[in-house]
């Protein structure tokens, strides 16, 4: 049965690294599975307010809705100062509430962090794997995801070449392709 994995990029600059990776990963999942790259920069800073029926913005509902359809969600995530990016941050409460209507509950995720240092992105990717814990995000945990020094794995064109590299994403992806099939 088809799968439809959304794809969560916790960067909006026009040349992102974790774009490029997010690209050159979704390329690697099987014909079956249909990745779609979910915006996230549209949506207003969460206010709880906004959980009162009258005041929900119309870009939470076509979020939330959106987000309804989807099996499974990759995160690609630079990491800013430590931790995740506010864009990426904001999107997961949003689409936590109202309280009680998640979008994420038991719905599969695999972490990916990307960065151009040696760190690789650890923080962010520790710290989104404390919020998955709590929306009971069922998250892949072998092998860890962090894309480290990751200008020198991309080309011009944003396409990673390197074999091993290339061997290392597909192991990315088939362990989480393995845990959706779990669930
Ligand atoms: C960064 N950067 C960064 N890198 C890192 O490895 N650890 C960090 O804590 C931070 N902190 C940080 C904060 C802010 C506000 C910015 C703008 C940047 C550098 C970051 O990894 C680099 O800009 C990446 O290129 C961002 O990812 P994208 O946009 O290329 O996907």
């Amino acid at each position: 049965m088809s799968k439809n994995i959304a794809v969560l990029v916790g960067s909006l600059r026009k040349d992102s690294f974790s774009k490029a990776v997010a690209k050159n990963l979704s390329k690697l999942f099987p014909a079956d599975f249909n990745l779609e790259v979910i915006e996230i920069g549209d949506l207003p800073l969460y206010n709880q307010d906004y959980d009162d029926l009258d005041q929900v913005p119309a870009a939470y509902t076509t979020f939330r809705e959106k987000m309804q359809t989807m099996d499974a969600v990759l995160f690609v995530t630079p990491e800013y100062n430590r931790s995740v990016p506010a864009v990426l941050k904001n999107a997961l409460d949003v689409g936590s509430r109202p309280y009680g209507a998640s979008v994420w509950d038991n719905k599969p995720a695999e972490i990916v962090s990307v960065s151009p240092g040696a760190i690789s992105g650890f923080g962010a990717n520790h710290h989104l794997r404390q919020s998955l814990v709590f929306l009971n995000m069922p998250t892949v945990q072998q092998p860890e995801a962090y894309i480290g020094n990751v200008m020198n794995l991309l080309d011009d064109n944003g396409d990673v070449n390197n074999p091993d590299t290339i061997g290392f994403f597909q192991a990315i992806v088939d362990a989480f392709v393995a845990l959706i099939k779990r669930y």
